[in-house]
């Protein structure tokens, strides 16, 4: 037995921020073997590694539940996420993962947002879990599995709705992806894989989420005129299959619709009481996925992410381009194709009334793939704390972690994450609150952010100082039968 009082690291003299939206105290916290160990007055003890913290706000990791990273945590260091504090990501929102799915072809936009044919690789969903395991990403990992990627791999033609067979056939992908550990399922109702598929098609699916203890996520039907409608569907979704509903980007799209989110937020508040429901947001007046030519109508500004056949047209303003060609805005995006783009089309206000109720999580929705991401990608979380909790106060800091840690965790269902607590495991973020800051723009979006100082995941430091440590020792969070 060693002397009870050492530890792998120990934090000391921190303002720590415990998860539970609870003003923060100031005090000592101990890890060892990943796990957070002890908190309080520790004088005396003695860590392997000691930091003092004085000055600096520690805090559960940030879980970025809204996240399409199911490529990018195999490929690389995940520097956008753990430079923000991120130390779990949700992966495979909007309808789209990458697996089950192994593709012979070009995948059909908006799966191309998640990477090319070659990732999609993963004909089971415990293919794609095992390759996080043999290959550890940054960050711990909780799958979801996408409806439009089941949709991909089953149907021939997905301009119609699902036969019975074809149904039958995604329900046996689904339950082998939740038997695997999925976390749940999402829909993307306004994509083109999705968008002839009806509500019983989707609710045959989630069927099989509850004896599963699984959720379901959603990119709904529709964010503009038609959005109210939509909650309703998927409200009815929830209810027939006995599980959380967790609506993602929670916004209203479009000029004709700004201010509604007085009206969306009060049905989803009454509809709250009737069956358990979330919702997720990211902290920006602009939204972001593949390009296409029906919705460049309905935004004032819209700038070109990527682009296959024009890649030099990357990081620009569609408007111009269409100026330079000649051509209408529509024409421009049908000559860009398969592209992506920014779409300047919310109400500041809009998005400070949904990141101001008290049940919405934070979420980044950043897209890794994209050569000029929208810059959620790398700024949300310290957007949030900086921005608009400290600058702007929409809400206390404690309020803002509790947004980005316990309340995600709970909804998720992510055990022993979220909160700093006694044998929680040691994901841990180190920040200024005095100056923490997003630094990533629409122009320059590839920016860490100020003030993250060091960034723990599972007890070993991720990001240190403006630098990714190298290490990877995320892990695949495999859902628990609750
Ligand atoms: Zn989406
Ligand atoms: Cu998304």
């Amino acid at each position: 037995m060693t002397d009870p009082s050492t530890c792998d690291l120990l934090i000391q003299r921190a303002l720590l921020f415990d998860g539970s939206g609870t003003p923060p105290t100031v005090g000592d916290l101990a890890v060892t073997d990943g796990q957070i160990t002890v908190i309080g007055d520790l004088r005396g003890w003695h860590g392997r590694e000691v930091i003092d913290a004085h000055g600096l706000a520690l805090a559960p990791g940030f879980i970025d539940v809204h996240t399409h990273d199911d490529r990018a945590l195999l490929a690389g260091d995940m520097a956008a996420k753990t430079s923000q504090g991120v130390t779990t990501v949700v992966t495979g929102n909007c309808g789209i993962s990458l697996a089950p799915l192994s593709l012979r072809g070009a995948p059909p936009p908006p799966l191309d947002l998640l990477g090319t044919r070659e990732d999609y690789r993963y004909p089971s969903f415990s293919a794609y879990l095992e390759a996080l395991d043999r290959q550890p990403p940054a960050v711990n990992a909780a799958c979801l599995v996408g409806h439009s990627t089941l949709r991909v791999g089953v149907m021939d033609d997905l301009d119609r709705p699902a036969t019975a067979d074809e149904i039958a056939a995604m329900q046996a992908k689904l339950r082998e992806a939740l038997d695997a550990g999925a976390i749940g399922l999402s829909t993307g109702l306004a994509y083109a894989p999705a968008v002839k598929c009806e509500t019983a098609e989707v609710q045959a699916l989630a069927a099989l989420l509850k004896a599963a203890g699984a959720i379901h996520t959603t990119h709904m039907r529709n964010e503009e005129e038609r959005v109210t409608e939509a909650m309703d569907e998927a409200f009815a979704i929830g209810r027939s299959a006995e599980v959380p509903v967790v609506i993602s980007h929670f916004k209203v799209h479009g000029k004709a619709n700004f201010g509604r989110s007085v009206e969306t937020l009060a049905k989803f508040d009454a509809q709250r009481r009737q069956q358990p429901l979330g919702l997720d947001a990211y902290p920006y007046s602009a939204s972001s996925t593949v390009l296409k030519a029906e919705w460049v109508d309905e935004a004032p500004k819209v700038m070109v992410t990527w682009s296959v056949p024009h890649p030099e047209m990357t990081g620009r303003m569609l408007e111009k381009i269409a100026t330079e060609w000649n051509c209408s805005q529509e024409e421009a995006a049908k000559r860009l194709q398969p592209a992506g783009a920014v779409y300047f089309a919310m109400d500041e206000a809009d998005v400070r009334r949904i990141l101001s109720y008290p049940h919405t999580m934070i979420g980044s929705d950043g897209l890794p793939h994209d050569a000029h991401p929208h810059p959620r990608l790398w700024g949300s979380f310290p957007r949030v704390l900086g921005h608009y909790a400290r600058d702007e106060h929409l809400f206390p800091m404690e309020e803002a972690i509790r947004r980005m840690t316990s309340l995600s965790a709970e909804r998720f269902g992510l055990a022993g994450r979220g909160r700093l607590m006694q044998t929680y495991a040691a994901d841990l973020v180190l920040f200024d609150p005095k100056n923490v800051k997003d630094r990533a723009t629409f122009e320059d979006p590839k920016q860490p952010a100020a003030g993250i100082h060091t960034v723990w995941v599972n007890g070993q430091a991720v990001w240190r100082d403006g630098n990714s440590t190298g290490a990877r020792p995320g892990r695949a969070l495999r859902r628990r039968t609750r």
